[in-house]
């Protein structure tokens, strides 16, 4: 394994300690509520989101200490939008990371709550976890920032838009990259930028490297997930594959076939390095990322 894949792993296991400790005990009143949401944090994920709060704070040399706290608010409303994605009203999947979604192993009721109680609880992580930075206004600057991306103009927008989009074929390219960028692209943004925030006076010229370099990997991520729908199986992917055809979902592989998908995928991993351009070895583990995110196959 590479060094780069190597820091990749360790933030990664940071990310799992750094969100256990912050979840409330599973025997805490009212326990299965509090058991729902450590099933669905801990259950399994990539951890794709707080790796890179890591590793854009890694690019601005942040203090490690200071991102555990974004690294888990990101999360925790990653967690939710699942559980709640994967509601009968929504995406009515059965399996999650190899395992019955929330609603199947906690009941719809449950999970809803538990989806509502992980985005509070992101948003009192973010405003009160100590190693943060301490600068009230960068604070509320990152709780702003994390809010819009989690709201009706960005992951809650993104998902109401991939509703309305369902069944129809007359979507265009434009309609359809709104949609993933929003549902996705806005998540993935905040967390290279709450990464960024958290070290202060970060270069004006580097945020925007960074910004941008977000927004391409962003819609990628998706881009991604969609042909994975279409080329993984279920049991690497640990959710059903050919979920998104069976629904009738909006997909770059369905309006522009797998090559323009992957072609399109490509197109935008370039445009992410370029980004990036002259930053030094400390944007590896971003640079490594960018390319993981286009190739993984789970
Ligand atoms: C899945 O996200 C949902 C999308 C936004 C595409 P991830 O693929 O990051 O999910 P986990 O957490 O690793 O399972
Ligand atoms: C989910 O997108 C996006 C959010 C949860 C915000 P998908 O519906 O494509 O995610 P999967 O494929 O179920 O993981
Ligand atoms: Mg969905
Ligand atoms: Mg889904
Ligand atoms: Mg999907």
């Amino acid at each position: 394994m590479n060094k780069v894949a190597e820091w990749s792993r360790h933030y990664r296991s940071r990310a799992n300690q750094a969100l256990d400790q912050r979840l409330p005990a599973a025997d805490l009143h009212p326990g299965d509520l509090h058991q729902a949401m450590r099933y669905a944090v801990l259950g399994g994920g990539k951890r794709i989101r707080p790796v890179l709060v890591y590793s854009a704070g890694a690019a601005v040399g942040a203090m490690l200490e200071a991102l555990d706290g974004p690294a888990c608010a990101v999360e925790f409303i990653h967690a939710y939008s699942l559980i709640h994605d994967d509601l009968p009203a929504m995406d009515n999947d059965e399996l999650r990371h190899g395992r019955p979604t929330c609603h199947r192993a906690f009941g719809e009721a449950l999970a809803i709550l538990a989806g509502d109680a992980l985005q509070a609880l992101a948003f009192q992580v973010l405003s009160q976890d100590p190693a943060m930075i301490s600068d009230s206004v960068i604070r509320m600057r990152m709780l702003g920032l994390l809010a819009q991306a989690a709201g009706s103009r960005g992951l809650v927008g993104g998902q109401a838009i991939d509703l309305a989009a369902v069944g129809r074929d007359d979507l265009t390219l434009a309609e359809l990259e709104n949609m993933h960028i929003h549902k996705t692209g806005a998540l993935i943004r905040a967390s290279v930028l709450l990464g960024a925030f958290s070290r202060p006076e970060v270069e004006s010229t580097v945020l925007e490297r960074l910004d941008r370099y977000a927004k391409c990997i962003g819609l990628a991520f998706q881009i991604r997930d969609d042909i994975l729908d279409v080329v993984g199986d279920t049991a690497t992917l640990g959710k059903t594959q050919g979920a998104d055809r069976a629904l009738n979902k909006p997909t770059y592989p369905a309006l522009l076939g797998l090559d323009g998908a992957r072609e399109h995928a490509r197109a935008l991993h370039q445009e992410a390095l370029a980004s990036l351009g002259p930053l030094g070895s400390e944007a590896d583990p971003l640079r490594w990322l960018a390319t993981y995110i286009v190739e993984r196959v789970y």
